[in-house]
């Protein structure tokens, strides 16, 4: 059911991402008028630098106002004091130190239960690549279009940490119902692409017991209730190489949630780096959606990260949200802030450093207004 107004919690967080956000809201502010949908947007600030301030990583109250929203938008966390990352205090709130903005991204990925982390690894025409320092065109945009899902809520990250005489573990879990519904969406989102059927697991199953498993599962889900599309292995190490010389062959990729991580990150380099990656972490009752770069610390405050991939973010928070409540003029917004970037991208006039080299480079701020005025031209 389409609603009068959707309820969006925004996370900027620490770094970069209050300013990359900053211009993914100056569009969805863009898509309220010409669409003429209302979005009800709270910003919460969190992360590392609140932590510092406050030693807690938002303001009481913060999570359950996730979960009720409509949909989260989240910049970046990680904070640095005397260029070290800041961590929080054993026992406070959680037993082991983690990462400062881990209620954020960990937190909400497991309680809010958004097992499938959907990052597209898709190249738009007239990105350049920067190799060795230059901006080159390597990769084409037509055997760049694949999606990694990632597992989201267990594997390495449950934050679990044993203390060991001579060091620590980490353990590795892998379960039955969190990798049969991960390999699901996967499945299911290959015959909605409808484009090679076909679905690669990426695991490390020849080492790792738990990803073994992993990989069982995916075959078992796969075999019986998907005969109609093709089963494709890979270990991580040698996927990785094949991602960057033959990104062509991929069209859906699942794996554990370390890997997924890792290989998202190194199929950004095919698409224009991670400027231009997007993430959206997906449940059944709740979404999050983020660029899957970090806080990148060493350009923060300098108003020259590039927002693409925060409005690209806010993009797939659209068109999920019209795909969940069956508004067509969310459906409608999205496609057409796909083709506002998609526009922008091509014309080449506007870009931040990353795609346009220092000397041509435009300002974060500047690149979300010009993805604004090209969306009111569409
Ligand atoms: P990072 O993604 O923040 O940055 C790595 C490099 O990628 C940057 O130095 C920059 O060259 C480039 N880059 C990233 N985003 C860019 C953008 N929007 N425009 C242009 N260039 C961009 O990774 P990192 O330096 O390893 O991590 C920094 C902090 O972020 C750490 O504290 C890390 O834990 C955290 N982190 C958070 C998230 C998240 O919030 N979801 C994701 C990854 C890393
Ligand atoms: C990401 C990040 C996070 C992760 C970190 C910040 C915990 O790298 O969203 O990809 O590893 O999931
Ligand atoms: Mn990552």
């Amino acid at each position: 059911m389409s609603k009068q107004s959707y309820r969006i919690v925004a996370l900027p967080g620490d770094g970069i991402g209050p300013e990359v956000l900053t211009s993914a809201l100056l569009v969805l502010n863009a898509v309220r008028e010409l669409f003429k949908v209302d979005f009800e947007v709270e910003e919460i600030a969190c992360g590392g630098h609140y932590y510092v301030e406050h030693e807690t990583e938002w303001p009481e109250g913060s999570f359950e106002k996730c979960e009720t929203a409509d949909a989260i938008l989240l910049g970046a966390v990680g904070h640095e004091v005397n260029g070290r990352p800041v961590f929080t205090k054993p026992g406070k709130p959680y037993p082991e130190p983690q990462l400062a903005g881990f209620a954020q991204v960990i937190g909400n990925r497991k309680k809010l239960d958004l097992y499938a982390n959907v990052r597209p690894v898709k190249l738009y025409p007239g990105v350049k690549h920067k190799i060795h320092g230059k901006l080159v065109q390597v990769w084409d945009p037509d055997k760049v279009d694949y999606v990694v899902i990632r597992e989201n809520t267990e594997d390495a990250y449950t934050g679990e940490l044993q203390t060991i005489e001579d060091g620590r573990i980490t353990p590795i879990r892998i379960t039955r119902s969190a990798t049969e519904r991960v390999v699901r969406y996967a499945f299911n989102l290959a015959r909605r692409r409808n484009k090679q059927n076909k679905v690669t697991c990426v695991d490390k199953s020849n080492i790792i017991g738990a990803h073994r498993f992993f990989r069982d599962i995916f075959r078992e889900v796969g075999e019986k209730e998907f005969p109609d599309l093709t089963l494709d292995y890979a270990y991580v190490d040698a996927f990785c190489q094949w991602q960057i010389r033959s990104p062509e062959w991929f069209d859906v990729v699942v794996g554990p949630n370390l890997v997924g991580d890792i290989v998202s990150d190194n199929g950004a380099t095919t698409a224009g780096g991670l400027g231009l990656a997007v993430g959206g972490n997906i449940g059944d009752a709740h979404a999050m959606f983020e660029p899957i770069h970090g806080s990148a610390p060493k350009h923060a405050g300098k108003d020259r990260a590039n927002p693409m991939a925060a409005i690209l973010a806010m993009q797939m928070m659209l068109d999920w949200l019209g795909d969940r409540h069956s508004d067509n003029r969310l459906s409608n917004a999205a496609i057409a802030v796909e083709t506002a970037v998609a526009d922008v991208l091509k014309e080449g006039k506007t870009l931040t450093y990353d795609l346009a080299g220092d000397e041509r480079a435009a300002r974060c701020s500047e690149v979300g207004a010009a993805v604004q005025n090209k969306l009111k031209t569409i």
